[in-house]
Formats: C-alpha cells, structure tokens, sequence
C-alpha cells in the first residue's frame, strides 16, 4: 500500500521538531548540553511524590485508575483556583472556567483546534516558542510575526498589523495574540507592565483574543513579579495556559487552561476526541501535592539552584566571549539565555561544529517560522550541572 498519499494536508503540515533532531545525537554524556529546556530532575520532590503516589493509589483507586471527566479532576480544579487567587490575584474563577489539559503542550493544541482555519491569522512572537509554532501551524494558520524587544513584544508592530488587517477587512481572521510575557522561551526576555496594559488596550479595541501562556512565571530570580495579562484585563478576552512541568514535573503532564467558559467548554469537546480525559491518577497525585502547600517551598529551593547557573553562565559568557557586536539576555527568571552573533555568524552551520567540540545548543532559525538563517542560539542553563557550565561556555567562546 502506497501510505505517503494518504497522509491528510494536515500531517502534511507537521514537522519534525527540530530540536529533537539536533538533539539526538547531542545527548551522549561526553556532550555539554545547552540544549534541552527540561528542568534539573534533582529538583523534583520525588519522596513526597513516591509516598502520595502509594496513598492515592491504595486509597483513591476508584478514581485514580479509573476514566475521568474531560473537564478534569475536581479536587485539582479546586488547587489550581486557590493557586490562582493568592499567587496570582485571579478571583472568581469556578470549576466551568477551568480545563485540565496533558501539559499546556495539549492545551495550545486545543486552542488551534477550536479557533484555527486555513484562511486565519494568528499573532505570535519572533522568535516563538518551538511548541506552539507547531501546534498552531497543523491547522493551516497564517502567522503575523512580531519583533521581542528587551521589554516584550514590539508594540508598535502590533498596533500596526492590527490595522492593516482592520483596514483589509480582515481582522475578524485574527483568532488570538499568542504571549509568553514572564521569561520567554527562547528570549529569556519579560514583558513590562506599560506593554502589557498597551497589549491589552490594543486587543480590546480591536477584539482580538489573548493567549497567555506562563509556565515560567513562578521561576523568578530577580526583580519584582509583574501582574498577569489575565489578572490586568480582569479575564477580559484572554485565555491563561499553565502547567506543572517547570514548577514539579514535567512528565507528570500535568497543565491547564483558564479563562471564558465557552472557550473551556469548546476546548472540553475538542479534548474529547483527543484523549477521552487528561490521566485521572497524575491529577489526583498532582491534587493531593498541592493540597500538602509544600510546593512553592520546592519551587523555592529550585529557584536558588537555577539562580546559581543563570548567574554562572552570564558571568562565563561575560569572560570569555569577546567577539564585537555579540550581545544576550540577562533574564530574571525561567530557563533561557538568548545570544545574538553578528550577522555573519550561522549558527544552524556552527552547530555541527560545536558538537565536535563536545558542546550543543539551539540555533535560533528552529524559532523563527520563517525559512531564515539566524545568527541567534539558546543557551539553557538548568540541565548541565555547575562545573560545565564556564566549561562549555568556554568551547563556544573558542569556536566564535
Ligand atoms: C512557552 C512554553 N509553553 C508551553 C510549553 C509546554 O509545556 P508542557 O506541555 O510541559 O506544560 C513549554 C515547554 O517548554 C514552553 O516553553
């Protein structure tokens, strides 16, 4: 059977993720690896987690290896809306507002599902999340993209392309503004509060949605904590992504998505046909953590792990990489470190020749959905432990 023919335009559409790729043969232990944005596993509570796992499984069967609702564990629910109102100020959230989704990975999947056709837009940073590029790009979309400055997105573009597609009559075709405004992956960048009410003022005028996505929000090293977009508009036209991965575990599958209920509920029926409903027992699990109120303690102990390795990394790249016009990110939180080459660098081709001198990295054209070359890479620094950072660092700067 010829299989290949078959395929529908939307596999057609997918690509390979191409850090996988890259990746692939990068993680043999001889390599230093700035590549991968997984959390470091000694931060994973996984006494806590191995004694609940036992107390769920023993006592809470019944529903713990059993179907659940598609919507989503209740208890988890009521932890996510009680997280929700302390850390983040959101109030009046009830269960219909709530989708518990297998990471926020499904829930961007989701979220291109109910909203995208072949002839819509989407609005998205550049350079963007990997993730959503892909998760978006199934449904046919067009993506309108916008600079990241230091401070975010670049208003400026975004005010423009929204009326240029109002003036073509099109801004209806504009299904939402995908953000990632705390310690943008890959960009290390955050945006500013000034940008953040522009942001918001812009899409209301327009009537455009927001789609906030924040797993790096609690994994602040530095500086003070800025308000939601969600919180800021009062939960006026946007939709809040969140996941345990970056917080507790990542293969734990555990994310979320808040905000209009007949978003959440479209969103339920899309998840119906995926997966039935997101696994009952890493819910409970995940529920019955939360209700310990332990985890930010966690979360606490891991922020000053990952502060060490920003820091360490920063300070190599300070000391050793002297080329002239080359510049990065100094981030306050998350995972990412963003260098940008002058223009004659190629890091897709550098990147070969990195990995024979034991070090890897992401060249920054896989986050652009353009075909371009880039002279950008990220650099992660929660993998590798302490002692290889300057170390590979040091490779890179020998390389350049
Ligand atoms: C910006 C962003 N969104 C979403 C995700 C997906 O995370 P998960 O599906 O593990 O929750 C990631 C993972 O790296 C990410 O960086």
């Amino acid at each position: 059977m010829e299989i290949e023919k078959r395929f529908s335009k939307m596999s057609k559409r997918m690509r390979s993720s191409i850090i996988r790729e890259l990746l692939r043969d990068a993680t043999n232990t001889s390599i230093i690896s700035f590549g991968g944005g997984a959390p470091d596993p000694e931060t994973f509570d996984r006494e806590a987690l191995s004694k609940l796992s036992q107390e769920v499984l023993t006592n809470e069967y019944q529903y713990a290896l059993q179907y659940g609702a598609t919507e989503g564990d209740p208890i988890l629910k009521d932890e996510f809306i009680k997280i929700l109102k302390e850390r983040h100020g959101i109030t009046g959230l009830e269960h219909d507002n709530l989708l518990i989704t297998v990471g926020s990975q499904q829930a961007l999947d989701l979220m291109g599902r109910i909203f995208l056709d072949e002839d819509s837009y989407v609005m998205v940073s550049h350079p963007i999340y990997l993730g959503a590029a892909s998760a978006f790009r199934a449904y046919g979309p067009k993506f309108i993209t916008i600079d990241l400055e230091e401070d975010g997105l670049n208003i400026n573009q975004v005010e423009s392309a929204l009326k240029d597609l109002d003036k073509k009559g099109e801004i209806s075709k504009l299904k939402f503004i995908y953000t990632v405004p705390n310690f943008h992956n890959p960009a290390g960048v955050t945006m500013s509060l000034e940008k953040r009410k522009a942001l918001i003022e812009l899409a209301h005028k327009y009537d455009v949605l927001i789609l906030e996505d924040d797993p790096y929000g609690e994994l602040r090293y530095e500086g003070e904590r800025l308000p939601d977009i969600y919180y800021l508009a009062k939960g006026e036209g946007v939709m809040l992504l969140n996941t345990m991965s970056k917080i507790m575990s990542p293969g734990i599958r555990i994310g979320m998505i808040a905000g209009d209920k007949q978003v959440v509920a479209k969103a339920a029926l899309a998840k119906q046909g995926a997966d039935l409903c997101t696994p009952t027992f890493t819910q409970r699990l995940v529920a019955r953590y939360l209700q310990q109120g332990t985890i930010f303690n966690k979360v606490n102990e891991a922020i000053e792990v990952y502060r060490k390795k920003k820091n360490l990394m920063l300070d190599a790249l300070q000391k050793y990489v002297t080329v002239e016009g080359a510049k990065w990110t100094k981030p306050e939180g998350g995972l990412f470190i963003w260098v940008t080459l002058p223009e004659k660098y190629d890091t897709m081709k550098l990147f070969e020749e990195a990995k024979k001198v034991g070090v890897a990295y992401i060249p920054g054209a896989a986050f652009y959905v353009d075909d371009r070359t880039s002279s950008d890479l990220r650099l992660s620094f929660c993998l590798p432990p302490e002692d290889q950072i300057e170390e590979g660092i040091k490779r890179i700067a020998k390389l350049l």
